[in-house]
């Protein structure tokens, strides 16, 4: 396979889950950075992770529907398939060979304090469902994801914080007991915007699989409806005073700043001085949003009307991340001491 353009050898990976619609939380906290910086920097990968999918309860269907239109919004969003690889996890088997060695690597008690699955779990008891045990291992296949591929750079939104800090504690172990076979990852993060809050309720991230959508801006989501959304959000009644940039007693009109100084390149706590009142403030995010949308929106409506070329982005970069994955997986499954077949 030709070289890729953006590739000085430092690589970058990330991944998005199939498992709703792709929120401006999303495109701000992450998509975003791949698009205009990774991309262009390094030999990046970008996986739409469908497995991780799987950990709570779903709908076939859905998933395939999802995981094609989470492929084809990070295409519509600008990354460049001449310049880095986009994939999906389950057509790459090293994934899920080296997640059982990940296993095999944690500990039970440091799957159970991640933050992530603690909440999930209680979520999905307080639905009278059963957790899956995958919602448990989790960070185990996402360790796998990053390691496979001698990842040097995580690009994420700052809620995957844990699960880095998780993956590179697994590398330094298994380096340690088995020798050298992985790279110790780093996270990296947006300066503005690594959490997007959900607007109505701004003490939670904007989550794509919340079930009250009121606060949450999908990337698809028609003008109007961006912008109803955006003048419905809440912005801390109650509160006195001018507009201070202040997270935590603010956190309503702070994610309002963040979100129009992504949009804009400006700085929250700056935008803060310019307003006077929260009506403006919510008209200019509104807009903001909006144009920021407008392209991508209409980028995506082109790929939908040409689903093979689509097939043929996702059959390239499977092939490429199989090619990377499988002699470090190899390299791993021979380290723990497993016979090499043949
Ligand atoms: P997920 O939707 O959980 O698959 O997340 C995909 C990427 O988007 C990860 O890097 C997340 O950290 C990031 N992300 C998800 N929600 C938000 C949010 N509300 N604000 C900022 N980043 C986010
Ligand atoms: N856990 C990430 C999330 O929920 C998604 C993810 C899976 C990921 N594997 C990854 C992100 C590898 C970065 C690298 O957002």
């Amino acid at each position: 396979m030709a070289e890729l353009a953006g590739r000085p050898g430092r690589r970058t990976f990330s991944g998005i889950k199939p498992s709703g619609h792709l929120t401006l939380g999303n495109y701000l906290g992450a998509m975003r950075h791949w698009v205009e910086e990774e991309q262009h920097r390094a030999d990046a990968l970008f996986c739409v992770v469908d497995l991780h999918a799987l950990t709570v309860e779903h709908d076939p269907a859905r998933v395939r529907r999802l995981s094609r239109q989470t492929a084809t919004l990070l295409l519509a969003a600008g990354l460049d398939p001449e310049l880095c690889t986009v994939f999906v996890q389950s057509h790459v088997d090293e994934h899920a060979r080296l997640s059982y060695l990940m296993e095999c690597t944690a500990a039970d008690g440091e799957m159970r304090r991640m933050i992530q699955y603690k909440e999930k779990a209680a979520r999905e008891a307080a639905r009278g469902r059963s957790v899956r045990l995958s919602l448990l291992t989790y960070p185990a296949l996402m360790a796998a994801d990053i390691l496979a591929y001698g990842t040097d750079e995580v690009p994420v939104g700052d809620d995957q914080t844990q699960h880095v800090e998780l993956c590179r504690d697994l590398a330094l172990r298994f380096n340690q007991r088995y020798g050298p076979v992985f790279r110790v990852p780093r996270a990296s993060y947006p300066q503005v915007a690594a959490r997007v809050m959900d607007l109505r309720d701004p003490t939670v991230k904007m989550g794509k699989s919340h079930a009250e959508t009121s606060g949450i801006v999908y990337l698809l989501d028609e003008p109007d409806a961006v912008r109803r959304k955006v003048m419905r959000a809440v912005t801390d009644s109650g509160a006195e005073g001018g507009m201070e940039y202040d997270p935590q007693e603010r956190p309503g009109v702070a994610n309002l700043l963040d979100v129009l100084a992504a949009c804009t390149g400006g700085k929250p706590q700056e935008l803060a001085e310019e307003y006077t009142s929260y009506g403006a403030l919510k008209k200019d995010t509104a807009e903001a949003v909006v144009e920021l949308l407008r392209p991508l929106r209409r980028r995506h409506a082109e790929l939908c009307a040409e689903p093979s070329y689509m097939e043929g982005v996702l059959r390239e970069g499977a092939e490429r991340a199989r090619a990377l994955a499988r002699p470090r997986v190899d390299a791993a499954y021979a380290a723990v001491g497993l016979l090499p077949p043949g």
